[in-house]
């Protein structure tokens, strides 16, 4: 679908699938054995301009769209889902907020920072009592005198350990849910902010997903993020951005099963041939590359649309659902084709498919994406 491209969006892809193959790829499976943060990756993919794509040369960020910033996280994804969802978390949740809610002396203070990589940005919204259900956070945030005081726990946060700032959301008119919730930035360092416990998770295991403590944590008065509030409608559009973050990841995870089971089927051989001979093979790689097109165009569009500023919230729900469950298909298949040697830690395969499970997941469960795509058909 490259004619669909433009020539700079071209050239992006061409340069982020070359350092993910030679860069990422390499080390991508050790990481994930061992759980190991890709530092010196993330770094690199800063002073490439891949923290901060979508975002305008005058904060430091790459001045491309929103389009590039999806071919982007693919391409990534392709080699390594969880530096896939560090770039996606860090650039859609941590930095689009300050970008879109922020006022000049916001922008001016964090952006450079995030959108260079010097600093990963993190978004503290979902607590232990409150995933689907965004607007019941308990977290509370006072005014005393010229300060925010933070108190509660949020988690599930993906880059919680290595963050330096946060967007963070808390109720200033508690019982009010929705409406009563407004979304601060925290720096990393304020005393009474301190990072909880780290999940041990199926997949994505290079990425941290911590718990983000607040106690009596005081912020200045100024950092409050948007209109005191008016919170949850930070969280809502920030996450109709986020979304298509993810199923750019979920596109990264679908192709590395369509194009790994491709080369093994050409090189295991039965019955005397290689296996990519067999029409049960070669339905399965035909319906896998037929879903990922299909979850690709839908991920264009929407991001497309948010380039034109289009509303796009249901467009962004459709694309992620499709994205992450083709992701599971395509893993399920790949480690299909791959037979016994699928289930093997030799292979990838079954990374992809532990990888894919959480797209289902995070940034909004495949349920939530219908209950979004279904309210704005029925409204
Ligand atoms: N854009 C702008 N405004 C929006 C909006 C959007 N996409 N969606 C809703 N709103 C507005 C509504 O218009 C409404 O406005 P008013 O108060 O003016 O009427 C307000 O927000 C409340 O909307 P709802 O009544 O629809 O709210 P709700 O409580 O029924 O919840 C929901 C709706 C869609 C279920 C929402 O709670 C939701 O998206 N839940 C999932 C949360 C989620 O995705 N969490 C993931 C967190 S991040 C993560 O996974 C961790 C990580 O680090 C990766």
């Amino acid at each position: 679908m490259d004619y669909l491209l433009t020539e700079e969006q071209l050239m992006l892809k061409e340069m982020v699938a070359k350092f993910s193959k030679e860069e990422i790829g390499p080390v991508a499976r050790e990481n994930q054995e061992k759980g190991i943060f890709p530092e010196e990756i993330v770094k690199k993919a800063g002073e490439l301009g891949l923290m901060g794509i979508a975002y305008p040369p005058e904060y430091e960020g790459a001045g491309m769209d929103f389009v590039s910033y999806m071919i982007a996280v693919e391409e990534i994804s392709r080699y390594c889902a969880s530096t896939g969802v560090i770039v996606s978390a860090h650039s859609s949740l941590g930095l689009d907020p300050i970008y879109r809610f922020g006022t000049e002396e916001q922008k001016k203070k964090y952006l450079p920072d995030l959108c260079s990589g010097r600093k990963i940005g993190c978004f503290g919204l979902t607590e232990p009592g409150s995933g689907s259900d965004a607007g019941a956070a308990k977290s509370t945030a006072k005014l005393v005198g010229d300060k925010w005081v933070l108190n509660g726990t949020k988690n599930f946060t993906t880059n919680g350990e290595e963050a330096g700032t946060a967007v963070v959301f808390a109720q200033t008119e508690p019982g009010k849910k929705t409406r009563g919730l407004s979304a601060f930035i925290v720096e990393k360092g304020t005393p009474g902010f301190k990072v909880g416990k780290h999940e041990n998770k199926l997949g994505i295991t290079c990425s941290s997903t911590t718990e983000l403590i607040f106690e009596d944590c005081a912020i200045p008065k100024d950092n409050l993020l948007g209109e005191l509030n008016k919170g949850f409608k930070v969280a809502m559009v920030t996450l109709d951005g986020g979304r298509l973050g993810i199923g750019a990841q979920a596109l990264g995870i679908a192709r590395a099963s369509i194009e790994d089971a491709i080369k093994y089927a050409k090189e295991r051989e039965q019955f005397d041939q290689p296996i990519a001979n067999f029409q049960a093979i070669q339905w399965m790689i035909a319906d896998m590359w037929t879903e990922y097109e299909a979850a690709w165009l839908l991920n264009y569009r929407a991001s497309l649309m948010k380039d034109k500023g289009l509303p796009y919230s249901k467009e962004a729900a459709m694309a992620k659902l499709k994205a992450s469950e083709v992701a599971s298909f395509c893993a399920n298949k790949c480690i299909q084709i791959h037979g016994g040697y699928g289930y093997s830690k030799e292979f990838d395969a079954e990374r992809y498919l532990r990888d894919a499970k959480i797209t289902e997941i995070y940034e909004g469960t495949s349920e939530i994406m219908r209950l979004v795509i279904s309210s704005n058909l029925l409204k």
